[in-house]
């Protein structure tokens, strides 16, 4: 009975350990603060150097916000542009426990797969493992027939957002092209037309 009690309490303990949340709600976004945009223009620029710290979830709420969160609700339209505006654009967060679909209306991470998938992001590029997250944008490229190259330039549009952000609010990042395409679809559970298209480390300056 006491070994019984023991390896209940035990899987108990390992399973709150290791347990990870389903859905992270994120604060609401702080509409204020930051550069203004000529000072942050003048800032953009790819850093690849990236301070360890975990990003609070403050400011991961204005920069997931910043980068394709609604700005006006009563439309449900985004803060990046997207052709017809089809929003067929998807933002994934990536840490080294998981990954999570970034759920706008909501405005919540809702976790798709755990493991660390660093690897696959980074192929060659080592000091993306030294990031504390990296943000992984997908679009549907089945969406547009023909006209699929207006899915890769809606991912775009999220990118420069992303690096905006990061110019104004003395953080870190780069858009990168590289990364095990098929690996982290899979990693992703993306479906048929889904592409991995740029992917950003994100960080607070080192
Ligand atoms: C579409 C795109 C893909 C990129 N892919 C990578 C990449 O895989 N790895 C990397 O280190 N930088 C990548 N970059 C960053 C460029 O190397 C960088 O923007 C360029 O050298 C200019 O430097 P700057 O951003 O500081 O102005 C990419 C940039 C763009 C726009």
């Amino acid at each position: 009975m006491k070994k019984i009690l023991v390896v209940v309490l035990a899987t108990i303990i390992v399973g709150a350990v290791f347990a990870q949340d389903q859905t992270i709600k994120l604060p609401a976004p702080e509409i204020k603060g930051g550069l203004s945009i000529m000072e942050t223009l003048k800032n953009r620029k790819s850093i690849r150097e990236y301070s360890s710290k975990k990003i609070s979830q403050k400011d991961l709420s204005k920069l997931l916000w910043a980068a394709i969160g609604i700005n006006r609700p009563d439309e449900s339209k985004l803060t990046a542009p997207t052709a017809m505006d089809k929003q067929e654009v998807t933002l994934y967060y990536i840490d080294h426990k998981g990954a999570y679909l970034y759920n706008a209306k909501a405005h919540t991470l809702d976790l798709i797969n755990k493991g660390d998938f660093f690897p696959l992001i980074a192929t060659t590029q080592d000091f993306v493992k030294d990031a504390p997250a990296v943000l992984v944008i997908v679009s549907n490229t089945a969406v547009f027939g023909e006209n699929d190259s207006y899915a890769y330039t809606d991912a775009g549009m999220v990118s420069q957002n992303i690096s905006l952000f990061c110019a104004g609010n003395k953080m870190a990042t780069v858009p990168r092209g590289m990364m095990d395409k098929d690996g982290l679809s899979r990693a992703l559970r993306l479906r048929s037309g889904e592409v991995p298209v740029l992917n950003h480390p994100v960080g607070y300056l080192k």
